[in-house]
Parts: C-alpha cells; structure tokens; sequence
C-alpha cells in the first residue's frame, strides 16, 4: 500500500508499505477512504515530536471502512463505515474510566505517533471499539474529517476548558483551523461577543464569515489595547489561546477579565512567562488540556442534525498519490490560504 513516511527532521516521502496486520484481539484494520494533515504533523517534520520516530507513517485523522476486526471487538465488523479518533482508548484503565482518554495508559495520542497514522491505504486501529465511531447513514464524510482532531480538540480545549457562556466575551488568539474549530462550537453557547485575533488577513476574514463579531490584526503589536477598546476596558471573560508560542500566551493574560478564564490549546515547545505579579488579584483560571475526544458523540450529533458545519474549513482536495503537493499547499498556507487539505485514498 501507498503511505507518507516520516523520514526524520524535514524529511518525508510517499513511500510502499506491507498493509498492516493486527497486532491484539482489540485491533482493526480500516481502510482509508479520506484523511487529512495536521499542524501536529508539520511540528513532528520540523523534529519537535521525539516520540514520532523515522520510518513512522503520519496521519491521526480520517473516515474509513473497516476492513478486518479481531476476536475482542464488538462494536464493529467488517464493511462498517467509521470516524477514526485522533485518541485511542483502551475504557478500562484509570485514565480512561475518568474520560481522560488522552491519558490512556496504553493509548492516548498514538497514532502517526508511536504507531502507523493513517496517511495510508490502511492503518490498524487499537482499542477499536472506542477508537473509532460509526458514521450516522446520511452524514457528510468529508465534513467528518473534521471531527477526528480539531474538533474535539477546539470544544474540550477551548470552549468547554475556558467556560463560555451565554452573554459572555471570549477572545481566540490564532485563527487558524483550531482557532476557526473553537470559534463554531463556542457558538454553541450564544457568547455575545467573540473576538478572533490573527497575524494574517485572509484568516480573519474566514472568521468573520464564521460569526466573529470582531477581529483584531494583532501584527501592529497592539492587540492587547484593541482587545481591551473592544470590551470597554474589561477584558474578555475567556481568552483561548490556539497558537502555542509565547507571544499569544502572554496577549491572554493581557486581556483576561477578572473571574476570566485562559484556555490553552496551543502546543508549547519552549517557556512561557506567566505574570502572576499582575495576575495573582484578579481570580484568573488557567486550563491546559490535550484533546480527550470525550466529546465527539456530541458532535457527531450537531454534525447530523446541521448545528455545526465544519466543511467550510476544506480549503483543498487532494488524491493520496499527490499527498506531497498536499503538504506544499498546508505548510504555505499564507499563501495558498489552506485551511484543511483533504486527502482521498
Ligand atoms: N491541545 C491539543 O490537544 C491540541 C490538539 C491539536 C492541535 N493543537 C495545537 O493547536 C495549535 C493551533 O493549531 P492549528 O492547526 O490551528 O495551527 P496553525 O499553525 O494552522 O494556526 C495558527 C494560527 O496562529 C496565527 N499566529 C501565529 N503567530 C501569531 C501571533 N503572534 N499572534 C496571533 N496569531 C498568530 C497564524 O497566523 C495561524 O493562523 C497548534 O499549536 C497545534 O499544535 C493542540
Ligand atoms: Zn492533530
Ligand atoms: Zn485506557
């Protein structure tokens, strides 16, 4: 079968592979019918992901039909079409019992990870029986993509970590898919105002047509002002941060109001400060999270009954033979104006 191998430090290729083959009874084997790039997987190309080793086949998101099952699942059989979760879960050991699948003791975030993604023709799925989800018959596939990561991700992170409310004010540092993701599911909770910041005009745009009341081009180095202009000087109630680099980090707690909430979802490769000598007065929570999944059957259902439409966010469409211009088009998004590129295998 065709895969994209991860090959070590800006190294990567589609690459023949021996289909996979199951490993436990718990297992099985889906064929990828679509499947997508993350910006987890161009922080593993970069070499910020040690525990992705070279020769791994990338990939945590996708829609598929399964093609074997082992003795231990019973949920599904072969021919089923699924959501596979960018989280395994095993159900049973002590993270998971507190729905903290993330944790999974022997899952987690594991695929295109420690073990073959699903970039590929197939991949094997463990804990298949709480790993993947059946597609509700009507439901758009392609829209599903979105709910195998950022999603659930932007909801549980962002949304639900950072408390929004009805009536409330939330700010969401970074408007890329994860910040447009959180900007649709906070919507869910009629905030009065959200306010999405950015580097890059054209992803403000994209938000406003999502719902933004404002947005705030924070290249001028003075978002925090704006921010502050936008609320009458109180700050937002909740400040989600969905960038991961220090700059966007510090903007949250400039603009957190007092009894507010800064969500992170961003992935951190290096310090941040926190300000604690002007933040220890004003009853600030902080939250940090990786995504848990714990959500998606929600979602699916918002999906299926039209409260939540993710297919927006497909900016590009590609074959699995042409996986390669799908990174070119995702790495260069400025330019290419690249949300999520979907692949079809
Ligand atoms: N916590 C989790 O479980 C989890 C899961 C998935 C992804 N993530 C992380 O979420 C983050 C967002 O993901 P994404 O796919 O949307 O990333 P992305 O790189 O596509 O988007 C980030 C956006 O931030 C903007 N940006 C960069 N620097 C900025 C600055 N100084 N001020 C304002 N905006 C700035 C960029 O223009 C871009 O639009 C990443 O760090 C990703 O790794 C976390
Ligand atoms: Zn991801
Ligand atoms: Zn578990």
């Amino acid at each position: 079968m065709k895969a994209l191998v991860y090959l070590g430090p800006y190294r990567k290729a589609l690459e023949e592979r021996a289909k996979p083959v199951m490993v436990a009874p718990t297992d099985a084997i889906v064929k990828i019918t679509r499947t997508t790039i993350c910006g987890t997987d161009l922080h593993i190309l970069k070499g910020d992901v040690p525990t992705c080793a070279p020769g791994r086949i990338l990939g945590h998101e996708g829609v598929g039909i399964v093609d074997a099952v082992g003795t231990g699942v019973t949920a599904f059989k072969v021919g089923d079409a699924v959501l596979i979760s960018c989280i395994s879960a095993c159900g049973k050991c002590i993270n998971c019992r507190r729905q903290m699948y993330s944790h999974c003791t022997t899952g987690g975030w594991i695929l295109g990870n420690s073990i073959d993604g699903t970039q590929a023709e197939f991949v094997r799925i463990p804990h298949a029986d709480l790993s993947l989800y059946a597609i509700p018959a009507g439901a758009d596939e392609e829209a599903l993509v979105m709910l195998s990561d950022i999603l659930p991700t932007a909801l549980e992170c962002g949304v639900l970590n950072g408390k929004v409310q009805p009536g409330g004010t939330v700010a969401i540092v970074g408007s890329g898919p994860i910040g447009l993701a959180a900007l649709l599911t906070a919507q869910f909770y009629s905030p009065a105002e959200v306010i999405m910041i950015d580097l890059d005009a054209g992803r403000l745009a994209v938000a406003r047509r999502f719902g933004a009341t404002a947005t705030v081009d924070s290249s001028d180095g003075h978002a925090a002002e704006t921010v502050l202009k936008l609320t009458g000087g109180l700050g937002v109630d909740t400040a989600i941060e969905a960038v991961g680099v220090p700059a966007t980090f510090e903007l949250c707690q400039q603009i957190v109001a007092v009894g507010g909430t800064i969500a992170n979802i961003g992935v951190h490769g290096v310090k941040v400060d926190l300000h604690l000598e002007s933040l220890w007065d004003r009853n600030v929570s902080i939250t940090t999270r990786l995504v848990d999944t714990a959500s998606t059957p929600m979602l699916l259902k918002t999906l299926c009954s039209h409260k939540l439409d993710p297919k927006p966010l497909i900016t590009h469409r590609f074959k699995l033979d042409q996986i390669l211009d799908a990174y070119e088009t995702f790495a260069h998004a400025a330019e290419t104006h690249a949300l999520k590129v979907l692949i079809e295998a």
